[in-house]
């Protein structure tokens, strides 16, 4: 008979990570790339992973108890995630996120049974500075700080990068990936050109806020990413490139895997393979490019990714 696990949420918590990775063909450019299918994840984004972790390690260093509250910044996939494992866990938890998020992240994040806190101004730092405030103000809170706290990085160094070195079949030329909080971009990198130092790495960032190319952010519709600033996490990471997608050309690539590979994604992910396919152009036929499908696309249905 099969033994009933004793503590709460651990079938869910296994089903985070060691995501499919799949080739996608163009035949117009005559690439293939490799996309991990972070999607796939039980809350339906590579966050899961993130809050997996941080939650696993607070539990282990006696940082959780019952009266704990996981209060955490969010554009929207950290808080499911989170939200996700607090109603499996045990745990109240608590979103700060922009009232500019869609409405369908707000629903999922109340479904879960969380709390959301909505602020009006742009950018994430307003909303980082308000749960700081609640954290000094009341003990209870438990503050994940996706946007500084190692962990983010080192998971994904430890797993996800992993899993590609694992999972793809050929040698990795280049990684490409764009930045929300960075933890992505960081731990990858690090996993794939520690263990070969000829896998080239390139941040995605949206031409319209092109912060690592040294440009003002301005406005963008790429769902996730380049929050208004530099995170900490990717400060000194080597890369070898940087590529410019617009908030356009993401959009048509998201539509484009949404009903021509029937991968119904989010528009990071469109504007990651937009990136993927002009590096993998730049290195040649036969290269091996990876990259990311970072969320599923029903939490943007009211967002102009399907009203265009
Ligand atoms: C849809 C989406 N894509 C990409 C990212 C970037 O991931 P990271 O925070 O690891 O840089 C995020 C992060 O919030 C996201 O929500």
């Amino acid at each position: 008979m099969e033994q009933v696990s004793s503590r709460r949420g651990e079938h869910l918590i296994r089903l985070i990570g060691n995501t499919p990775l799949i080739p996608l063909f163009f035949p117009e450019v005559n690439r293939r790339i490799w996309c991990k299918c972070e999607f796939l994840n039980p809350s339906g984004s590579i966050k899961d992973r993130l809050a997996r972790t941080i939650i696993l390690d607070a539990e282990q260093n006696g940082l959780l108890n019952e009266q704990s509250i996981i209060l955490e910044c969010t554009s929207g996939n950290t808080g499911i995630s989170f939200a996700m494992l607090g109603a499996a866990r045990g745990y109240k938890v608590a979103i700060v996120m922009s009232e500019r998020a869609s409405q369908e992240r707000r629903m999922i994040i109340k479904g879960f049974g969380a709390d959301l806190i909505l602020f009006d101004q742009a950018g994430y730092q307003h909303g980082i500075e308000r749960t700081r405030e609640m954290a000094e103000a009341d003990a209870r809170y438990f503050l994940p700080r996706q946007f500084e706290n190692p962990l983010n990085a080192l998971d994904h160094e430890h797993e996800t990068g992993l899993e590609f070195l694992r999972d793809c079949p050929h040698e990795i030329d280049a990684f490409v990936s764009g930045y929300g909080t960075g933890g992505t971009l960081a731990g990858c990198s690090r996993a794939l050109k520690g263990a070969n130092a000829r896998t080239q790495i390139y941040a995605m960032e949206p031409a319209e806020a092109a912060m690592l190319s040294g440009e003002e952010a301005c406005c963008h519709w790429i769902e996730g990413i380049a929050g208004g600033f530099v995170p900490p996490l990717i400060r000194g990471i080597e890369l070898d490139g940087k590529i410019k997608v617009p908030s356009q050309k993401a959009m048509e690539m998201t539509k484009r895997l949404n009903s021509e590979f029937g991968l119904l994604v989010g528009t990071s992910s469109g504007a990651n393979v937009t990136a993927a396919l002009e590096v993998a152009c730049n290195l040649g036929p036969n290269s091996n490019v990876v990259t990311i499908l970072c969320d599923r696309a029903e939490r943007y249905f009211s967002t102009r990714l399907f009203s265009a």
